[in-house]
């Protein structure tokens, strides 16, 4: 496995695999890697020859006050990771190769970036389209591996690839939890033995989400449950829980089946993100 940092030579290292006729595969990250970040790896080394991981805690994406400064960084433990799930070739760039002082350029996709997380933290998107759409630009892959745990964040890759012509591939891979349901997660660090308990109301709601929709409840009422649970869980301070159209995350019209339930939460200084699927009856 090759470490890489500058954004030329990686380009260039896969430039030659490419060359050969291999397909390229790229995992984007921003290290702490967990098993989450694994299954992709592992997912692109079975359908791909070359397997790109990335690992690059984005600024831009972080909103002042928010934990770019306390993010971790175990970039040891990501290598060992990612060489031992198949990796190819890791790209670790420094903040000063990723973004020039002179740059002016920003890539937003305009609707589905209002919503939910977009309405939360403005302008985390636009740092995620960006930094996103310069690792497609320097790693040229067929296929990008990305987790359903960021729901919101693969639709919105979706739309950009789609927008702007990236002739890329969006494999989106499901959500690996802890033992207990707890959505795997580099944030999960941070929280306390109590809070960590605590966290686990966000599964608890979307388990009991996909128990009432298989017993018919409508979108609404289930929205409405979700609520209740996240609302009285102790040490919990919910943000948003929705059932929405899994493609618009607008609200769902009388005839669609197939919704999203999401949930965003505070467990004291964490928040944490988590979602199921839903096939309404
Ligand atoms: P990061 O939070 O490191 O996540 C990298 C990828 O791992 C994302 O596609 C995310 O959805 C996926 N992932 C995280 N937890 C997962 C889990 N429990 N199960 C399955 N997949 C999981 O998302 C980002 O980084 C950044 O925004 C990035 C796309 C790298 C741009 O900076």
């Amino acid at each position: 496995m090759i470490v890489e940092s500058s954004p030329a030579r990686t380009r260039e290292l896969v430039r030659e695999h490419r060359r050969g006729g291999q397909h390229i595969a790229v995992v984007p990250t921003m290290g702490a890697l967990h098993a989450g970040h694994v299954s992709l790896i592992e997912a692109a080394r079975e359908e791909c020859d070359c397997v790109v991981a990335t690992i690059f805690v984005n600024p831009t994406q972080f909103a002042p006050g928010e934990d770019f400064e306390k993010y971790p960084r175990t970039l040891e433990d990501d290598l060992a990771r990612c060489e031992a799930a198949g990796a190819d070739l890791v790209f670790t760039p420094q903040t000063s190769a990723m973004y020039a002082d002179d740059a002016q350029t920003t890539v937003v996709v305009s609707e589905l970036t209002k919503v939910l997380e977009g309405a939360h933290r403005p302008s985390h998107f636009d740092g995620v389209t960006t930094v996103v759409a310069k690792l497609f630009h320097i790693t040229e892959p067929d296929r990008a591996y990305f987790g359903q745990k960021d729901f919101q964040q693969q639709l919105i890759i979706r739309q950009m690839v789609g927008d702007l012509d990236f002739g890329l591939q969006i494999v989106t891979c499901p959500i690996i939890r802890e033992p207990d349901g707890l959505a795997m997660s580099s944030r999960n660090r941070y929280l306390s033995a109590s809070q960590r308990r605590q966290s686990l109301a966000l599964h608890q709601a979307l388990t009991r989400a996909d128990e009432l929709a298989r017993e018919g409840a409508s979108a609404g009422d289930i929205q409405q449950e979700m609520r209740q649970i996240l609302g009285t869980a102790p040490g919990v301070k919910p943000d948003y829980a929705v059932v929405v159209d899994a493609t618009t995350l607008l609200e769902p019209a009388g005839d669609q089946k197939t919704v999203v339930a999401l949930v965003a939460a505070r467990v004291g200084d964490t928040r944490l993100i988590d979602n199921q699927i839903l096939q309404l009856r």
